[in-house]
């Protein structure tokens, strides 16, 4: 999988995307990752890529041109299964969406600034737009950062042992069981016995049981 980053601040990106997981993907070559500045594109020696609104208030817009021209660029090469705006009035990242993301080849990710992108590059260009939650960052590049995170751990190949993104929590609509590791008794506080059991069947029966109580417990939405 290819994932294109238009950005004003590479640097922001360098560090979440070079590290643990994400650089054995790359290293692996299950992923790519690439980074562009934007200011490449600009439309002046000043390196402009935003300019006042129209209509007056506070804070610059993202220009047209300089983003046209990037995916423009971009597209010359390839075709994008997806041209995402990372936005807080896009859908709601989950684990869904970075299921089907994980399965698509090209993606493009335009990461906003200041008062955000001019509409009409959403109207012309943009596909898809994804939120990480309710609440505002100051740009677009951490809600990148854990978009290709979260996708790039689904590739085929990029986690040590195949399964385990399929106990994640969410997978099933289910939060994950509580996990435990030696010793069998921390200061009096025990292992539950069933983990001990030896008994695989038992013990995922046990794990379920615990996922749906505690999904019950913190995340009932999820249950519907
Ligand atoms: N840009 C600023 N805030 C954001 C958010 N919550 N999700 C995605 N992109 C953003």
């Amino acid at each position: 999988m290819r994932i294109d980053i238009i950005t004003v601040l590479p640097e922001l990106l360098e560090s979440p995307l070079n590290h643990s997981i994400m650089k054995r993907a790359k290293d692996k070559g299950l992923l790519q990752v690439y980074t562009h500045n934007l200011r490449q594109w600009a439309v002046n020696a000043y390196g402009q890529v935003d300019d006042y609104q129209y209509g007056g208030g506070a804070g610059m817009v993202m220009m047209c041109e300089p983003l046209a021209n990037a995916i423009e660029s971009l597209q010359k090469e390839r075709s994008y299964d997806e041209i995402i705006y990372v936005t807080p009035d896009g859908a709601m990242l989950n684990q869904k969406l970075a299921n089907q993301l994980s399965m698509k080849d090209n993606l493009i990710i335009i990461c906003g600034h200041y008062k955000g992108i001019d509409q009409r590059i959403r109207d012309l260009y943009v596909t898809k737009e994804i939120s990480i939650g309710d609440y505002v960052l100051s740009g677009g590049e951490l809600a990148a950062a854990i978009i290709v995170d979260s996708v790039g751990r689904l590739l085929p190949g990029v986690l040590n042992d195949e399964t385990s993104a399929l106990f994640d929590s969410f997978q099933d609509d289910l939060l994950a069981p509580p996990v435990y590791t030696r010793p069998e008794d921390f200061r009096g506080s025990k292992v539950p016995e069933v983990l001990l059991s030896g008994n695989p069947r038992i013990i995922e029966d046990w794990r379920h049981e615990k996922a749906l109580e505690i999904t019950g417990a913190k995340r009932p939405d999820l249950l519907k």
